[in-house]
């Protein structure tokens, strides 16, 4: 359990969590990493910590470098339990380090940890500490995923410690993206905006404006999960996608989600892809008898057309239908068109509840569609000619 240099005198000691397959509701089926850094300078500077139960690994690789009793500062960039969870076990080990954070982090390990006896350096946007030879520079990013989150950038090294931010869930046998398949992290990464940022785009614009005001020169990103972005490619892809996802703007594409009972939904949903196909408009299905919720919403960010159908389960949605539009309301997408179908046994009426959803999002919609029972060639038709006005 030994520390690796990803710069000189700049350790990773974190962990890798591969059997994790859930986060929060998120679907990780390639497990996380909690990523903390150890800054070896006249001040030794320990950033973020981990998942509790996690705690002995990521100390041991901590004792591989140096003691605790040598370590002057914490930096706590983020209070959430994957990244705080063990700070009370390194506060007793190091009980002399002061704690780096902002007045929101301060809150929020009180409100968490018996917190007695913490000595704190409270830090806002544009303050800086040094440590030796290197300057620590501060940008809280609010919403980023807490209020309470911000990141670390250590002037000298060109390095931005991001917490949260252009993270990956995502455990794998390197620590570099440059030598994991370039194309699986970004899809891990726009998994991890999708389903944990995507609510915050004002506030990721902010942060990505912010540190352009500030000139930062970024060499590398270190997150505090997955992989770490290094040199200009891969600095300036990771920059760019998120400029893009932050922003709203979307490819054009279409999304069909839905679940089925005895095949008439899907049935329906079959004529509702089809409108995009015929148009030339990339179409993607998803049912969610198949599908998690969390691999459908990362096709949200492409979207501009989505279209949730469901069968009639007792007056209600298909449960399976209901949790989706519940999780993709609180991820709360902008800038679409929805459309919702579905079909019924002997009570129509329940495509209202997704209706009011994409209402509820600022979405255009067009007027639900409802069939009774298995949808005949006419009833195909006439949901294609529905879902035609969505695209006129
Ligand atoms: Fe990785 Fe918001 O915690």
């Amino acid at each position: 359990m030994n520390a690796v240099e990803v710069k000189k005198d700049v350790y990773w000691v974190g962990v890798k969590d591969w059997n994790l397959v859930e986060f929060h509701g998120y679907s990780t089926p390639h497990g996380s990493t909690y990523n903390s850094y150890v800054l070896m300078d006249e001040k030794i500077t320990l950033v973020d910590g981990v998942k509790h139960y996690m705690s002995d690994e990521m100390i041991a690789r901590v004792k591989s470098i140096t003691d605790f009793s040598k370590i002057s500062y914490l930096v706590v960039n983020h209070v959430e339990m994957d990244h705080s969870g063990n700070i009370p076990v390194i506060m007793k080990l190091a009980p002399q380090a002061k704690i780096i954070t902002n007045a929101a982090g301060k809150k929020a390990l009180e409100d968490h940890f018996d917190t007695t006896g913490w000595e704190y350096e409270l830090v806002k946007t544009g303050d800086s500490i040094s440590i030796g030879k290197r300057t620590l520079e501060f940008v809280t990013t609010p919403m980023l995923h807490w209020p309470d989150s911000m990141m670390t950038y250590v002037k000298e090294d060109k390095l931005l410690l991001s917490n949260d931010g252009f993270g990956q869930h995502f455990a794998t046998d390197t620590i570099f993206v440059k030598d994991a398949p370039f194309d699986v992290v970004m899809r891990e990464a726009k998994s991890y905006y999708a389903n944990i940022l995507f609510p915050y785009g004002a506030q990721a614009e902010k942060a990505l404006n912010t540190a352009g005001d500030l000139g930062l020169e970024i060499e590398m990103i270190a997150p505090s999960h997955g992989c770490i972005w290094q040199g200009a490619d891969e600095v300036n892809a990771i920059l760019g996608a998120y400029g893009k996802w932050a922003s709203g703007r979307n490819e054009g594409k279409a999304v069909v989600v839905y679940d089925t009972m005895w095949g008439a939904t899907a049935t329906l949903a079959e004529a509702v892809m089809s409108v995009f196909q015929d148009a030339g408009i990339p179409v993607v299905k998803h049912c969610l008898s198949t599908k998690n919720v969390s691999e459908v919403m990362v096709d949200f960010l492409d979207a501009k057309y989505i279209c949730i159908g469901s069968p009639t389960l007792n007056n209600e949605l298909f449960p399976r239908v209901a949790g989706f539009v519940t999780y993709m309301k609180g991820l709360a997408p902008k800038n679409k068109k929805g459309f919702a179908f579905g079909s019924y046994g002997w009570k129509q009426g329940v495509t209202k509840n997704i209706q009011s959803v994409f209402e509820s999002l600022g979405w255009e919609t067009i007027e639900p569609f409802e069939e009774k029972y298995t949808p005949k060639s006419d009833v195909v038709e006439k949901i294609k000619e529905r879902v035609k006005e969505m695209i006129a």
